[in-house]
């Protein structure tokens, strides 16, 4: 039996918003993870849900928004699935300067990739601006939105509005003729749901199992596509 070792790899309290990134030890098994205002965000245990977020967009997603950063595993599986370019926004300005130090070796292979370009920034005023004003870096081809743990069980209240009708209508209007938004939650969410499907009704929902400390989590991911090119 090993003994458990916990090693901060970096931390920050800049502009209010903390975060800490931790290494968990315990024999030749280690376990990265993120604390955001001392709730745990996430880890990497088990990244099959980040993973299936970025699969939701398909093979060649073209160019994509990843919002935010985290660990990295959306973002990697994009490049992987043939991204020609990835805009990654993420709130923590540590959080870049972290994957550009290579705490991960998963963040290291991103800040290493010429297709990945990190932007320190909020989603939700990101989004919520007019697509096509100077200086904004859209329209993309695909967005992935893993922002918080989802409409329900939010961390930032003011992510909120990014999961209400008018933030996804404003989120697929950044997205080029058919592009594809998909979204990553804590669990499958009813509101959610029906708001995804009143903008397109061929969005989709699925459920991701992930064991976590031998407890089932089914996390749910969610698709829409921008109402042009719309295959009928
Ligand atoms: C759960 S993590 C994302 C995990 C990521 N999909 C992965 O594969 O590792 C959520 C990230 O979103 C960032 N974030 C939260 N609110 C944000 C916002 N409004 N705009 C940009 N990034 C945000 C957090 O700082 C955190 O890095």
């Amino acid at each position: 039996m090993h003994d458990e070792t916990v090693t901060t790899l970096g931390q920050s309290s800049a502009d209010g918003y903390d975060v800490a990134l931790r290494r968990r030890r315990r024999g030749d098994q280690s376990v990265d993870e993120l604390i955001i205002n001392g709730v745990f965000a996430m880890d990497s245990a088990d990244p099959l849900s980040e993973i299936a977020l970025a699969q939701a967009l398909g093979d060649q997603p073209g160019r994509v928004l990843v919002a935010g950063l985290g660990l990295g595993y959306t973002a990697r599986q994009l490049l992987a699935q043939g991204a020609t370019r990835l805009d990654v926004i993420e709130l923590s300005q540590a959080m870049i300067d972290w994957a550009r130090a290579g705490l991960t070796d998963v963040l290291c292979q991103l800040a290493t990739d010429p297709r990945v370009h990190f932007h320190h920034g909020d989603v939700t005023e990101l989004l919520g601006r007019q697509p096509g004003l100077p200086g904004l870096f859209g329209p993309w081809d695909g967005i992935c939105l893993d922002i918080d743990n989802g409409p329900d069980f939010l961390i930032h209240s003011h992510n909120a509005a990014l999961y209400s009708l008018p933030g996804l209508r404003q989120a697929l209007s950044h997205l080029t003729p058919g592009g594809r938004l998909a979204l990553w939650s804590q669990g499958p969410s009813k509101e959610l749901w029906f708001d995804l499907v009143a903008l397109d009704p061929a969005a989709t929902e699925q459920l991701v199992a992930v064991d976590r400390r031998n407890r089932r989590i089914d996390y749910a991911i969610y698709t829409a596509r921008s109402p042009e090119g719309r295959p009928e």
